[in-house]
């Protein structure tokens, strides 16, 4: 079973390979920030609560995701593995995918991490902005969403660096650049 976390700021690519990656890996894609759009598309108690702040580009707090993430799990059980896009993104978030994990006799693989400057991931989420109209794809969101990477969400490459799983590419080219980079990583086995 082959477990992929997917890591990035906002604009990093996460969503656009993770598309490309269940496809060719056969691997079932969770991101939370989908399964939370979802939510708030069907107006749902957790919806509603998580609105306001994704508006404000403020992290869900942890118990939420971890609970989307673990009704997920447990819908797939013929999965071959996962792909887990924008999740964890804090320490408490990582150690609950542990434990999950652990409860199906599973771990995570490794953490790729796409790495691109702060002036393009602007650019790339003021564009799809104007392209599809996210409500957090503005100017003052896009920069509390990084500001939130930054300070919460980055401490969790150590959490991976210190098990070895961690694997940084550059996320800057084409996409299928990108996914080439990504293709061979998958390829090669795990310890
Ligand atoms: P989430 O939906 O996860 O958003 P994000 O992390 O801000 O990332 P994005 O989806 O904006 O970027 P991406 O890396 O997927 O890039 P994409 O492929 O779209 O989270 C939203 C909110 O939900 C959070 O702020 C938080 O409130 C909440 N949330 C979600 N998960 C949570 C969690 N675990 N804990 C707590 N709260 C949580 O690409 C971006 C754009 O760039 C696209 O337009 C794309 O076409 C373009 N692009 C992609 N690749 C390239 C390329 N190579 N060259 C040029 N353009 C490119
Ligand atoms: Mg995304």
């Amino acid at each position: 079973m082959q477990n992929v976390v997917l890591f990035g700021p906002p604009g990093a690519g996460k969503g656009t390979q993770s598309a490309l990656i269940i496809e060719k890996f056969h691997l079932i894609h969770l991101s939370t920030g989908d399964l939370l759009r979802s939510e708030i598309a069907a107006q749902s108690p957790l919806g509603i609560q998580a609105k306001s702040l994704m508006d404000a580009g403020i992290l869900v707090p942890d118990a939420v995701v971890i609970g989307m993430i673990a009704s997920r799990l447990e819908a797939h059980p013929e999965a071959q593995g996962f792909i887990f896009d924008g999740f964890p993104r804090t320490i408490a978030q990582a150690e609950a995918l542990d434990e999950l994990l652990a409860g199906y006799h599973s771990k995570i693989s490794r953490m790729i991490s796409l790495v691109v400057p702060e002036q393009e991931l602007k650019q790339r989420l003021m564009l799809r902005g104007k392209a599809l109209g996210r409500s957090d794809d503005n100017e003052e969101t896009i920069l509390k969403r990084i500001h939130e990477y930054q300070e919460k969400t980055l401490p969790v490459a150590g959490y991976y660096k210190a098990s070895d799983k961690y694997f940084e590419i550059s996320g800057v080219g084409t996409v299928e650049e990108i996914f080439g980079r990504i293709s061979q990583l998958l390829e090669t086995p795990t310890i």
